[in-house]
């Protein structure tokens, strides 16, 4: 069997970029370890940039985004008893962040991508990649062989592809937090209009949503928490301690539906690319999801792919594959920095000094009474321009 451009991994990443090459007239096969009712049913992410949302809707994939995505033009900052609205109209006019659960987006892709006749194989097992470092590199799985151009590593932090790149190629950097989050989705209506990232003494807790009827939060707990450790009665209990702190809001409970904890770090490997294997997403760097930043840099990468592929079969030039790695990193790093000040700024650190607790508070007051240091927040929530 033979395609164009073998791919590791139908999450965002893999998806996008099978049908953003499809686009171009490039032919991919895309290989996924799980089920597609599986990938189409995770909750993670539901925050979209505006760059994220104009590439989904510019491939013809963004129809029910735009029916369905909720539109914010701020989020609100809540500490010390106050909350603080950072508003994007104001200090980033003309932008905005859709909030979209990120399997619709998968929902959407795989559907994109079956209706134009593309190849998306569920449930494969054993995926390997050979002979990357030569022209003719090719995947294993389940007894079968793919051969390929080029092989996209679109598998996610836990995926097969770094790991198969020789040791000694590859400049690791990364971070690991003293704490988890509990990620809670709740079949009740949001009791907030706009995003509430809060910090108290606590802990921090977010309360984000994903329809008129369906709300979702975060709570920081313990590294080593368990989803046992949090029947719904607690989560509710810390959720209205930690959101319930400024004068008349009270928070809706309801059912829950799903939870699940996830570390948090930052990682990024570099260069993101081996010879014909290239990197895109998780696979090559994880931020702590405070900046809401994963996704929305799955989907640059995954821009800058589709361009140095197409050129390369267009033209016979490797002068964008070249430069791919250099030209993700740039804005990695950039989104690397958001998502370890955020997190910074908005959890609280065991054995954290007292010193180190003023540092925060002032900056905190610092980024709600200044439009510059806000403008700062805002432009790097939204997503810096591509
Ligand atoms: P993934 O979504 O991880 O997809 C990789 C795929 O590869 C998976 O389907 C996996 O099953 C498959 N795979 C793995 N190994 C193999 C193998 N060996 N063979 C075949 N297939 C394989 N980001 C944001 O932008 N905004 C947010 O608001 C946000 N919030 C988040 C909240 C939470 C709780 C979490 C966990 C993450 C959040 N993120 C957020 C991050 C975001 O979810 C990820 O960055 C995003 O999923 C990356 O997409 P990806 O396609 O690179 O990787
Ligand atoms: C959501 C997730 C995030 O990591 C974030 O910063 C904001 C919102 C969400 O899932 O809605």
């Amino acid at each position: 069997m033979r395609t164009q451009v073998g791919i590791i991994g139908a999450g965002p990443a893999g998806l996008l970029l099978s049908h953003l090459l499809h686009l171009r007239g490039i032919h991919s096969v895309v290989l996924e370890r799980r089920g597609r009712e599986y990938v189409e049913s995770r909750v993670r992410a539901g925050v979209l940039e505006q760059g994220t949302v104009d590439t989904l809707v510019e491939s013809g994939a963004g129809e029910r985004l735009l029916r369905e995505g909720l539109p914010h033009h701020g989020i609100e900052l809540r500490f010390g008893g106050a909350g603080h609205r950072i508003a994007f109209e104001k200090l980033v006019p003309g932008r905005a962040i859709t909030v979209y659960g990120q399997q619709e987006v998968v929902k959407d892709l795989i559907a994109a991508r079956l209706a134009a006749g593309g190849d998306v194989r569920f449930e494969v097992t054993d995926v390997v990649p050979h002979d990357m470092d030569t022209d003719r590199p090719y995947l294993t799985f389940g007894g079968e062989r793919l051969d390929c151009d080029f092989i996209a590593g679109c598998d996610g932090f836990h995926g097969v592809s770094r790991p198969s790149i020789p040791a000694g190629v590859l400049t690791e950097y990364e971070r690991e937090y003293p704490f988890a989050w509990l990620g809670v989705l709740a079949a009740v209506p949001p009791s907030t209009e706009e995003l509430i990232y809060a910090r108290t003494g606590r802990g921090f807790a977010l309360h984000s949503m994903r329809s008129p009827e369906i709300s979702r939060f975060y709570l920081q707990v313990p590294v080593d928490a368990d989803v046992e450790d949090w029947p719904d009665e607690r989560v509710w209990a810390e959720l209205r301690a930690r959101l319930e702190t400024v004068p008349g809001f009270t928070l809706a409970t309801g059912e829950i539906l799903e939870k699940s904890v996830t570390p948090m770090r930052s990682f990024v490997a570099e260069p993101m690319r081996y010879g014909r294997l290239l990197l895109a997403g998780d696979a090559a760097h994880i931020v702590p999801p405070t900046g809401a930043k994963g996704l929305n840099l799955a989907v640059a990468d995954v821009r800058l792919l589709t361009a140095a592929l197409a050129e390369w079969y267009a033209s016979g030039s490797a002068d964008l594959l070249d430069g791919y790695s250099a030209a993700c990193l740039r804005r990695v790093w950039r989104a690397q920095h958001f998502s370890w000040w955020m997190t910074t700024l908005l959890h609280t650190f065991d054995g954290e000094d007292a010193y180190g607790e003023r540092l925060q508070r002032s900056y905190l007051d610092y980024v709600t009474s200044s439009d510059a240091a806000a403008a700062t927040l805002a432009e790097n929530y939204v997503g810096m321009p591509y």
